[in-house]
């Protein structure tokens, strides 16, 4: 039951794609509660921060954001500032917190978000700190309600958790083993969504291409307790009334020709794969435990774009993983400039305490991390833009996103995932509609709508 003192509510995202659906499920359960979503954190009765922990300065930005809300919480005692999210997983940083901000009155973790509805009431309730936060999945997924953010395209979860265990990444240690979505939730939470005037999805994984779900009898598929993600991709692109397709991640150990054929053979799905390579080394390749190498990557790479017209593909680098050295660091900048990816998003190693390779004796003086990541922007930079220039003159699918409110212009995505900014009237949102590319930028087209 909703406490008629408290009315509003604002959730504040940090991290990857799957935070941010989670989000939208957090603010699903407040609204069908019969709250609202206020405009900021200082003027909101509950604030409800969804945190990451995949970098160390991640945590940093959260200790910000809490220390500023002591004000509005000094004049608002009902407040309920609350913390869930991957950084939650971790004990020390709950105990940091229960010590240094006693203002958090709800704590609870990545495996629990399914009680979000109780765990409020339990913390509006009681004058007592709520603090749940489970080690691993019970696996009952129950549906929770969802406030979406766009109307027209939003997340669905295919599959949580990972099994990789990159010696870099903290998430295997707080999202828990890989488990994958039945076929048939997936499907039917898919078509609930078109029926709300969703028209493009993103299916969301720490791998995608390790999915391994189940079906029920009504499908077809070879094994029915064994389903792959082409298979899954394959399924869901036929869906009625679903425009476009999306996914993220995938990891490159795993793409398989299957998955090619697939998206060949769909035009609904997006051509755009985001293939994060982390490092051009082989020798920090293996440290990393990517299973791969430089050699079949860019294999892998090739088949990507010579089976694939107009694929965009993107990448994450990180440097100064321990043990870098300036010639494999250099090979990860041959890569890059041998690739000519359409977007790379570029990470300074961070050690997370708890994975190995937080452990090992060469860390790489930040200093010299410093410098590499410099130089690792130039030539992102420098690269940057060298694919546009083809697709100058073509006319092209666009969903539009969104109005630039200072320019009046509308942005859209092509399936690629470059974007395009062009005039026309607002109440294009959310539709698909022809756009002539007709000036290409580094990151994005300027174009004319063709309606
Ligand atoms: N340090 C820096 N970057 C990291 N990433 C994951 N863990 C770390 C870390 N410890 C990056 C990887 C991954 C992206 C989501 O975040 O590049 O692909
Ligand atoms: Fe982290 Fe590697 Fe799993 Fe991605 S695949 S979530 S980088 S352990």
């Amino acid at each position: 039951m909703k406490n008629s003192n408290l009315k509003s509510y604002k959730i504040v995202t940090f991290g990857c794609q799957m935070n941010a659906r989670d989000s939208e499920k957090l603010a699903g359960v407040l609204e069908e509660k019969g709250y609202t979503e206020a405009t900021d954190e200082d003027t909101a009765d509950i604030v409800i921060f969804n945190t990451c922990t995949v970098r160390e300065n991640a945590n940093q930005k959260l200790y910000g954001h809490i220390g500023q809300l002591k004000k509005s919480y000094l004049t608002n005692r009902n407040k309920i500032i609350g913390i869930c999210g991957c950084m939650m997983q971790e004990k020390d940083e709950v105990e940091k917190i229960v010590e240094k901000y006693p203002q958090v009155k709800l704590i609870f973790g990545t495996h629990n978000i399914d009680e979000f509805g109780f765990l409020i009431e339990e913390a509006i309730g009681s004058n007592k700190k709520v603090i749940r936060v489970y080690d691993k999945s019970n696996n009952v997924e129950k549906t929770l309600p969802t406030k979406r953010v766009f109307g027209f395209k939003c997340g669905i979860n295919i599959m949580f958790g990972c099994n990789n265990f990159c010696t870099y990444c903290i998430v295997p240690y707080v999202r828990g083993r890989e488990r994958s979505r039945d076929v048939d939730s997936i499907v039917k939470e898919i078509k609930s969504s078109i029926n709300d005037g969703v028209v493009e999805v993103m299916l969301l994984g720490q791998n995608v291409n390790s999915y391994k779900g189940i079906a029920s009898q009504s499908y077809k598929f070879k094994n029915n307790y064994d389903v792959t993600f082409p298979e899954l991709l394959n399924e869901v692109a036929k869906i009625d009334g679903l425009k476009r397709v999306r996914f993220m991640t995938s990891h490159p150990k795993d793409l398989s020709d299957d998955l090619i054929d697939v998206i060949k053979n769909n035009s609904n799905i997006c051509r755009h794969i985001h293939l994060p390579v982390q490092s051009g080394s082989n020798s920090i390749l293996k440290a990393m435990n990517r299973h791969y190498d430089r050699d079949s990557y860019l294999r892998v790479i090739d088949k990507i774009r010579s089976n694939i017209e107009d694929v965009g593909i993107t990448t994450d680098i990180i440097v100064g993983f321990p043990g870098e050295t300036e010639n494999d660091f250099e090979d990860t900048l041959k890569l890059i400039n041998q690739v000519s990816y359409d977007a790379v998003f570029t990470f300074e190693y961070s050690k997370r305490t708890g994975t190995k390779a937080a452990e090992m004796d060469n860390q790489v003086p930040e200093d010299v991390v410093k410098e590499r990541f410099k130089k690792l922007l130039k030539v992102v930079e420098e690269n940057s833009g060298k694919n546009v220039e083809r697709y100058v003159g073509k006319v092209m699918d666009v969903l539009v996103e969104s109005e630039d409110k200072i320019s009046g212009k509308l942005t859209g995505r092509l399936s690629n995932n470059y974007l395009v900014h062009f005039n026309g009237s607002q109440n294009l949102i959310g539709k698909i509609i022809n756009v002539k590319l007709v000036k290409g930028c580094k990151f994005y087209f300027e174009g004319e709508a063709l309606l």
